[in-house]
């Protein structure tokens, strides 16, 4: 049967976009959809009943920390990790693949999997595409990420093609290990580096695995967004139109905007919790810095154009005098408005979707925006 069915339910007549729903062992999911991050089996700052407030559908947490701490067969013993952080929604994993490379010292890369140091205590640890696949299994998350390397940029083509083919031998790994395929959904993760050809060699020998979704990794790892964008255009539309697309680690307005355009469904990020801790807002007036002395005596909402907790109750002045005093309070605040603004952005981009007109919402976005 499939842990996961998507559901196209039409495509914009101006853009690549697509409205859908992704039914999932724990809900359904209106795409496309942006997914807060929780690393740590939490998302920073917010609770779950505040995660649901602003209307999360699905939340995102990663292999890579929760096998190194508190480790994944804590997590199954307290019933797995829904029941473990008290979220009842959808979860999605990363594998590591990233993670692995982007916080871990000493790591080498051998056909078995990658050897590496603890961020943590210097410890040494493998993870092999099987281990990958062990741990989310142990975690019980609805939809799991493949193991893969994520392709570093700048990377030459000779170097991209060599990891390409071992991600490629290692999805088929991944795919032999998961035998959970009722309650969990495993997606493979497209690489390809920055070259047109390789993406498009990744995404054929994918496709004949026959995931039930799609991953598309190595962006956003350093090379300007045009780049990126172009990679979208030659990989998304040949995915199948019958499986969710997911583009990893990539969550700016912008970056949202223009992947849905693309026709991508699903995205994460760090950035809206991350700025978030270091006192900056996301508005529909463009990134606000809530530390900065213009707004020591302004009284008014930190966006007037938002219907948040936040912006209803607090003011800018307020705002800056938690971040300026370090009160937890305000990271929280922030945290919970960056990732309302964004869950929001997304509502709005799915009913321009239904009316065809996510490109005259793109115009009217960025006038107020700025690019
Ligand atoms: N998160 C952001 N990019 C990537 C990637 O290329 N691979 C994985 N596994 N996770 C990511
Ligand atoms: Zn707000």
């Amino acid at each position: 049967m499939g842990a996961i069915k998507y559901e196209l339910i039409k495509e914009c007549k101006q853009s690549g976009a697509r409205l859908g729903k992704l039914h999932t062992p724990h809900g359904i999911i209106e795409t496309p959809i942006f997914m807060p991050v929780g690393t740590q089996a939490t998302v920073k700052t917010m609770t779950p009943e505040e995660l649901k407030d602003i209307e999360a559908q699905i939340i995102l947490s990663n292999t890579y920390h929760l096998y190194m701490r508190p480790g994944h067969e804590l997590i199954k013993r307290a019933g797995g990790l829904h029941k473990f952080m008290h979220w009842d929604g959808p979860i999605l994993t990363d594998s590591g693949g990233f993670q692995v490379f982007s916080l871990s010292d000493l790591r080498n890369i051998t056909e078995e999997g990658v050897t590496f140091k603890s961020h943590l205590d210097g410890s040494k640890h493998f993870i092999s595409p099987e281990l990958a696949i062990e741990i989310q299994n142990a975690l019980g998350s609805d939809i799991i990420m493949a193991f893969d390397e994520c392709t570093p940029y700048p990377a030459t083509y000779e170097y991209a093609e060599k990891s390409l083919e071992r991600t490629i031998r290692w999805a088929k790994r991944c795919k032999d290990a998961h035998n959970n395929t009722d309650n969990q959904a495993l997606f493979g993760i497209i690489q390809g580096g920055m070259y047109k050809e390789l993406r498009e060699k990744s995404v054929k020998e994918m496709v004949e695995l026959d995931f039930p979704g799609y991953s598309i990794g190595g962006l956003s790892v350093g090379e300007p967004k045009d780049i990126m964008y172009e990679m979208l255009e030659c990989t998304a539309p040949l995915l199948p139109k019958d499986k969710p697309r997911y583009l990893m680690g990539v969550g700016s307005p912008d970056a949202l905007l223009e992947g849905v355009i693309r026709g991508i469904d699903m995205f994460d990020c760090v950035l809206q919790t991350r700025i978030a801790r270091n006192g900056t807002a996301l508005t529909s007036e463009g990134k606000v810095v809530v530390r900065n002395a213009t707004y020591q005596e302004d009284f008014t909402p930190l966006d007037p154009n938002c219907e948040c907790y936040v912006c209803k109750n607090y003011t800018r002045a307020y705002l800056r005098h938690l971040v300026k005093a370090n009160e937890m309070l305000g990271a929280r605040l922030l945290s919970y408005h960056n990732l309302y603004f964004s869950l929001e952005l997304m509502k709005n981009i799915r009913i321009a979707i239904e009316n065809d007109s996510l490109l005259d919402f793109k115009s009217e976005f960025f006038s107020k925006y700025g690019y």
